[in-house]
Parts: C-alpha cells; structure tokens; sequence
C-alpha cells in the first residue's frame, strides 16, 4: 500500500469502500484483496455472480454483473480475471 509523508494512502484505486451507496460496502478488488480467488473463480464471478463460498451477489454488484460483465465474451471476462489477479493490481 503506497503511503504519503503523513501515512495517508496515495492510491486507493479498487480498494473499495465501507460507506458505499445505501450504506452497502464495496469490497476491495486488488489481487491482495483476492488472494483467495482464482482466475477461474473470478471468471465465473463475472459471468453469474457465483462467489467461491457459494454465495451470490447482490445489489449494486448484481446489476454491473446482469447488465455488463455478464454480456463480455469469455475471452474479455478472462482478460479481466487476469488483470485482477496479477501483481500489476496490488495496491
Ligand atoms: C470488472 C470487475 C468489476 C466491476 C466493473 C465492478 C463494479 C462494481 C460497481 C460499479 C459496484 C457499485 C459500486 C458503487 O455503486 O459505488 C460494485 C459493487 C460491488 N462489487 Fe463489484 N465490480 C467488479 C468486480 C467485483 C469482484 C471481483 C467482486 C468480488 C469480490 C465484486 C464485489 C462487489 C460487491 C460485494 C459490491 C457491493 C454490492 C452492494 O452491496 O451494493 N466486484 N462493483
């Protein structure tokens, strides 16, 4: 996690949010954050809101997942997967 002088984070980019809207917390997504994820979970994830427990999304997430991520051809989702799970998205 990059810090200023101050000890205030300099980049927060996908490391979510605890007072996202209607007061839901979007998790963060950095590869950090994802550890426990394969890029083949993430795929799935993306294609039918499917996490590794078995849960499925909702809300906010559920939306971008019906209306966008679900619609991505596999070769995008697992571009995307990729992305999330390599070092070059660490905080
Ligand atoms: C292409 C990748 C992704 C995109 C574009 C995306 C996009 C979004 C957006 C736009 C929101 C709503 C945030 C807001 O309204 O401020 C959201 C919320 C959320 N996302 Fe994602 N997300 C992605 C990947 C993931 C992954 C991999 C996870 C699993 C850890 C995840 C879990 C969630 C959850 C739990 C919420 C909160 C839902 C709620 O209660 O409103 N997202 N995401």
């Amino acid at each position: 996690m990059r810090r200023n002088l101050l000890g205030g984070l300099t980049c927060r980019t996908l490391t979510g949010n605890s007072r996202g809207p209607e007061g839901n917390s979007v998790p963060g997504i950095t590869s950090t954050d994802l550890a426990e994820w394969t890029v083949e979970d993430l795929e799935l994830f993306l294609e039918v809101g499917i996490t590794p427990s078995g849960d499925f999304t909702g809300a906010h997430m559920a939306d971008v997942i019906e209306y966008s991520t679900s619609k991505l051809s596999n070769e995008d989702r697992t571009a995307i997967s990729h992305y999330l799970n390599s070092e070059a998205n660490k905080p």
